[in-house]
């Protein structure tokens, strides 16, 4: 194995060993860099963050992080890592709002690969175009993670961080999270001050909330898509199931049905919710959710949701339903 974490690296499990790796890092960090500049994608994902908040750490000013906004976020994400990067790191962000240039690219594309395609070109594009605008930069960061590594040397998985990037962006790598776990990260992560909603969030696909707009995305779909999950959050967060069940959110399908709102007859598209558990995602199970609960979620969405009047609970486990729907 080309890459392999050191035998002598003890698990990070708690603050102690959080803040010496931090401070191992930092070192490492200034010695490779120097007084070069580092260009990072800031997504706004655990993995990314972490590596954000340790190179603000390291060497402050000299990261550029650059978070592009495609228009499939949750809702609530660029705010996020606006406020908690660049209003209180105080650090060096690029915020780009590329929705239009996003949503007019996958205007009536339904295939869902050609979607995933479309969105994942782009954002290197994106990503691409902001690094040209940029003077000296020599290195670039990523967050990659040891089961990134694995994987790839295994066949899994092609992952994004390992390989790939077009010649514009061929830096130098910083890699400071390589031979970590996810769970190390989070510790790492919280001991840098993230907070925990960025830290112990739950997985996000990269494509976003492009995969639970199935079909043809449009802005309306879109928006109730976001609405909806962010209803989803807030009630799971309120009932104390935000960090136990491993994935929850929601779709709506490209379909509508006849309902009824103010006595009037409304033609409107369901929102479907998803709430699995697992530890690998090669399976899932269904998350039980309590059915008061579910009746509070039903009824916000139908009122609070635009375009929508019916709200449906998806029962089926992995496999034979994937955990996203495209
Ligand atoms: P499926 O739908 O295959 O999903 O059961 C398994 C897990 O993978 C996540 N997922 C992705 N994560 N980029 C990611 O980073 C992607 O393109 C992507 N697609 C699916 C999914 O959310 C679930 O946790």
């Amino acid at each position: 194995m080309a890459d392999k974490r050191p035998d002598s690296m003890k698990r990070i499990t708690g603050r102690e060993l959080a803040d010496a790796f931090i401070a191992e890092q930092v070192e490492a960090i200034k010695a490779q860099v120097g007084d070069k500049k580092v260009l990072l994608a800031l997504s706004g994902g655990v993995d990314s963050s972490v590596v954000a908040a340790l190179l603000v750490k390291a060497i402050g000013q000299q990261l550029i992080s650059v978070h592009v906004n495609h228009g499939l976020l949750r809702k609530g994400e660029p705010e996020q890592v606006i406020k908690v990067f660049q209003e209180e790191m105080k650090a060096n962000l690029i915020y780009v709002d590329a929705t239009d240039r996003f949503l007019g690219l996958l205007e009536g594309v339904t295939e869902p690969e050609t979607k995933r395609h479309i969105i994942g070109e782009e954002f290197i594009k994106v990503f691409a175009e902001e690094a040209a605008k940029l003077d000296g930069i020599s290195f670039l960061a990523q967050g990659t993670i040891y089961p990134d590594i694995l994987e790839s040397e295994k066949g899994i998985k092609a992952h994004h961080n390992v390989g790939g990037l077009p010649p514009e962006l061929d830096f130098e790598l910083v890699e400071p999270l390589k031979y970590l776990y996810k769970d190390e990260v989070r510790v790492v992560g919280s001991a840098l001050g993230l907070p925990d909603n960025m830290v112990y969030r739950q997985p996000f696909p990269g494509p976003g909330l492009g995969v639970r707009c199935p079909g043809a995305i449009t802005r309306d779909r879109l928006e109730a898509v976001r609405e909806s999950d962010a209803i989803l959050r807030e009630e799971f967060a309120n009932a104390g199931l935000a960090g136990k069940v491993w994935q929850y959110f929601t779709v709506v399908p490209d379909f509508k049905s006849t309902g009824i709102k103010d006595g009037e007859r409304a033609f409107e598209w369901p929102v479907i919710i998803r709430a699995v558990n697992t530890t690998d995602a090669m399976t899932a199970t269904i998350e039980r959710i309590p059915y008061d609960l579910l009746d509070k979620i039903e009824s916000r969405i139908v009122t609070e949701v635009k375009g929508v009047n019916r709200v449906l609970y998806d029962i089926t486990p992995k496999p034979t339903g994937t955990i996203e729907y495209e």
